[in-house]
């Protein structure tokens, strides 16, 4: 019969979709390699290397011979020191037994939602959005509804608009704040109403918090710093964006002690555990706190202030500023319009294919709320920033 009845793919697997950030990255190195002179505002990733502390840790810790397994739910000294430095961030006091190490931050929400989720159960989901929370959210048989963000809102989630789309179905609210691809952060009143909301209704919150420290205006408020959150949140950090360790693939979980002991048993038959010399080095990274970390936001806080001036500068470009993250998410549909193209998806592959510069399409992320939009990263120099920025403008009035 042939490979493609033997290797047909499950239903529940055809429903994942790749993450495009990753197929504009091999576009981009293929045009790389063939000497294009590329701006990459793709992928999500800092530009800056882990802290030097941290890394001759992880080199010493190979050395001491932490090469073996470990516990699933993680090594005790990283799990005393995520609680540890959580507790102090945030003024909480978060025990070690509510933490559970993973595999990056994807291995967090992938298993919160194999393990939280029966087929039929509604998810509430922003759109635009990382597109993981629906890809996996239909992977687990569940049904993604959409919150959709838009200029008339801020691109904000209020408690008020997601609770106009709970039903008797809901069983998870997703959120990610700040926003990845839109940058806007919530509110603490928002925060407090969803979390206790949530808690009295048996719903779960999945809050993707990863880009915590990438705040430019006031200090971020997290669900942790709820009354309720043990009856209600599953919270995901990790070490790929604050730390610069995306290579690394080592995130977190935060949730009430009963859950996270039964994800042992799930995250045992996914990986058995998070690699074990990082976790070491992992844990060295948060006692030594984040002192190295203030002249980094500083810059890219200048980043993310030039990038709006400049999309400011564009005629027909509608633009908010990011109050978190580093990413951008300026409306393009005036433009798109005055030249002719189909959508913002011909957009980016003219700018890709025409001027070497790299961006994601808004519906990558992953539906409707995205239509006109692209996404920029600004973990780029400022030096890259300009002269991006300058194509674009160029191709726009060519
Ligand atoms: C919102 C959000 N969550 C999770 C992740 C994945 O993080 P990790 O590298 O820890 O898997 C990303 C990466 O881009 C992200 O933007």
């Amino acid at each position: 019969m042939g490979w493609e009845t033997s290797f047909r793919l499950s239903k529940a697997a055809s429903q994942l979709g790749a993450e495009e950030a990753f197929v504009y990255l091999a576009r981009s190195l293929e045009l790389k390699r063939r000497g294009v002179d590329v701006v990459s505002f793709g992928i999500g990733q800092p530009d800056f290397q882990p802290p030097p502390h941290v890394i001759s840790e992880a080199k010493k810790a190979m050395d001491e011979g932490f090469n073996g397994y470990g516990p699933s739910l993680g090594m005790p000294e990283l799990r005393e020191a995520i609680a540890s430095f959580v507790s102090e961030e945030y003024g909480v006091d978060v025990k070690a037994e509510e933490v559970a190490v993973t595999v990056g931050a994807k291995s967090a929400i992938f298993m919160a939602m194999i393990s939280l989720l029966e087929p039929g159960d509604e998810v509430i989901i922003p759109d635009p959005s990382y597109p993981l929370y629906e890809s996996v959210a239909r992977f687990a048989g569940a049904k993604p509804v959409f919150l959709r963000l838009h200029r008339g809102n801020g691109y904000k989630v209020t408690f008020e608009e997601v609770e106009k789309l709970v039903t008797p179905k809901t069983r998870m609210i997703v959120l990610n704040y700040p926003e990845n691809p839109v940058g806007t952060t919530m509110d603490q009143r928002d925060v407090e109403e969803l979390v206790d909301f949530s808690a009295k209704r048996g719903i779960v919150v999945l809050s993707d918090e990863i880009y915590d420290h990438f705040v430019y205006e006031k200090k971020h408020f997290s669900t942790l710093q709820t009354s309720s959150w043990r009856d209600a949140v599953y919270y995901v950090n990790g070490f790929s964006k604050t730390f610069g360790m995306t290579g690394w693939r080592l995130g977190y979980v935060i949730s009430n002690k009963e859950l996270i002991s039964k994800l042992s048993v799930v995250a045992n038959n996914i990986y058995s555990c998070p690699v074990t010399f990082e976790q070491i080095a992992a844990a060295k990274a948060l006692k030594e706190g984040l002192s190295w970390f203030k002249p980094i936001l500083e810059g890219y806080r200048k980043r993310r202030d030039l990038i709006y001036r400049e999309f400011l500068s564009i005629k027909g470009v509608k633009v908010v500023k990011p109050e978190g993250a580093f990413y951008i998410f300026p409306d393009f549909t005036e433009v798109i319009r005055e030249k002719g193209l189909k959508n913002e998806r011909e957009l980016a592959d003219r700018l890709l294919e025409e001027r070497g510069v790299v961006v994601l399409p808004g519906t990558a992320f992953p539906k409707e709320g995205g239509k006109g939009h692209l996404r920029f990263s600004f973990a780029v120099s400022e030096n890259d920033i300009v002269r991006g920025i300058a194509r674009i403008k160029e191709w726009i009035e060519s």
